[in-house]
């Protein structure tokens, strides 16, 4: 079996930089038949630095066009750095910000933390402006720049989304575990509503906080989902957490929740955010993350380029008969990818199946009948030393992703990984539908109810998937 060449770790259905690092995705945004997907990113190399905003656009979140670096870091008179660190990108429609030609309905405004080096004292992070009056291609600094500055060492990752006629923004004091409300006629000057937060998860810190209306499946109503990048478990490891609660405009009001709720249970899913501007048919938000985790995301073993972005996923929640809200992920893909769909039960699985694949990207759409059935596995990238391997125990539900040997696992001490996520079935089955793109896996359990996202560095070139009892 060939060797695999660090080449071939390049996904072929999920966005990745054609060079260089990259991390979150920022300034989510639709415009006039484009999907704008900015992120950080560093113009100079495959690790993180000098962080600028890199640009693609897309007419259906599903092929990318590569566009000019949009937001440049740039000097400053003393000899420091301005970086351009996480935001958002909203269209200023009624020109409130002033920044456009009078009646110009197409204006973009970036809303970014501006993250300065001070000599010797550290670094100092506020809120700034970028504008566009050519649909992200070119931008100008606003001259006044900040317009919101607590003089903190932590103060980042603005959200702003309009609502009610207003401007809002959360964004993060990371170290304090809370995320702060603003409102804004102009996106100028800010005015502090509220703050949410300490609750949850509060292992490690707080960033890229989002907040949105869902649609609640099989009702017409909708929640607010607040949604952010914090700790894993581990807190070596970072991941995301969500709140499901109500917001009046003014304050977000978490419902009751045990424990802390996970958007993704894999390693690698981290810094998402939903699109704004999205076209009125399309009523439920659309996010997607970075596919990686700052535990390694340095030393991935990948060559000219390194991070890349999850599946953009439509969201929407469930009411559970405890009357608990779940948040539901559905992947948007690319047709045409290799699929294989099977329905297999209890003797199927039993027997076995090996799954000659076409290389190693593609899609299993697995329906298993779980009367009667034994604890079973699905191999991936699998061969005589390796396996990537998904495990369902039937007595408690649990679904595991083994990583531990799933080929080059080397290059980090805290990259080898089990996780672990509750799929209890439905109606006696459990569905999966596992993604599969050269150097990661999405999984997909039960519809989206819950979903796990972890890299993985195969050493052979051998699309192999092996389902059964063994
Ligand atoms: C999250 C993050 C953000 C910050 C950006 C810097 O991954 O730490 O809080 O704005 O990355 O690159």
């Amino acid at each position: 079996v060939a060797d695999i060449e660090p080449g071939d770790y390049r996904p072929a259905y999920h966005y990745s930089p054609p060079q260089n690092w990259t991390n979150d995705p920022n300034g989510l945004v639709y415009l006039d038949g484009e999907y704008h997907l900015f992120y950080q990113y560093n113009p100079q190399g495959d690790t993180w630095g000098h962080m600028s905003w890199a640009h693609a656009v897309s007419p259906d979140l599903i092929t990318w066009e590569e566009l000019p670096l949009a937001l440049a870091e740039y000097p400053n008179a003393d000899s420091t750095e301005t970086m351009i660190f996480s935001g958002s990108v909203v269209v200023d429609s009624l020109n409130t910000s002033g920044f456009f030609e009078p009646g110009f309905k197409k204006g973009m405004v970036a809303i970014y933390t501006s993250h300065v080096h001070k000599d010797g004292e550290g670094t100092d992070q506020h809120q700034s402006l970028a504008y566009s009056a050519d649909k992200g291609r070119t931008w100008k600094y606003y001259d006044k720049n900040p317009v919101l500055d607590l003089g903190m060492k932590d103060f980042r990752d603005p959200s702003v989304f309009r609502y009610q006629g207003k401007w809002k923004m959360v964004v993060a004091k990371p170290k304090e575990y809370t995320v702060l409300i603003y409102e804004s006629d102009n996106l100028k000057e800010w005015k502090r509503l509220s703050e949410f937060g300490k609750m949850g998860d509060m292992a490690k810190i707080w960033e890229c906080p989002s907040l949105f209306e869902v649609p609640v499946e099989g009702s017409d109503t909708t929640r607010w989902v607040m949604m952010i990048s914090s700790a894993a478990k581990d807190t070596d490891f970072t991941g995301m957490q969500y709140f499901v609660g109500n917001f009046d405009g003014k304050r977000f009001k978490a419902d009751k929740q045990r424990g802390v709720r996970r958007v993704d249970y894999g390693k690698d899913f981290y810094a998402a955010i939903p699109y704004n501007n999205l076209p009125a048919d399309q009523a439920k938000p659309i996010i997607l993350g970075w596919a990686s985790n700052w535990a390694y995301a340095d030393k991935t073993p990948t060559s000219g380029y390194r991070g890349m972005f999850s599946l953009p996923r439509q969201l929407s929640l469930k009411l559970d008969s405890s009357g608990v809200y779940h948040l539901i992920q559905q992947p948007i893909v690319r047709k045409g990818i290799s699929t294989k769909t099977l329905t297999m039960k209890a003797p199927d699985l039993k027997a076995g199946v090996i799954l000659k694949m076409d290389g190693n990207s593609y899609h299993l759409n697995l329906t298993i009948e779980l009367a009667e059935a034994e604890n079973f596995r699905v191999k991936l990238f699998s061969n005589e030393k390796e396996a990537s391997i998904l495990a369902y125990d039937i007595a408690t539900n649990q679904l595991t992703f083994d990583r531990t040997k799933s080929g080059n696992i080397a290059f980090h001490k805290k990259f080898p990984s089990v996780e672990i996520m509750k799929v209890p079935p439905v109606n006696g089955e459990l569905k999966l539908d596992i993604y599969v793109d050269n150097s990661i896996v999405e999984i997909f359990a039960n519809n989206g109810v819950a979903v796990l996202t972890d890299l993985v560095y195969p050493t052979k070139k051998k699309g192999e998937a092996i389902i059964g009892v063994n």
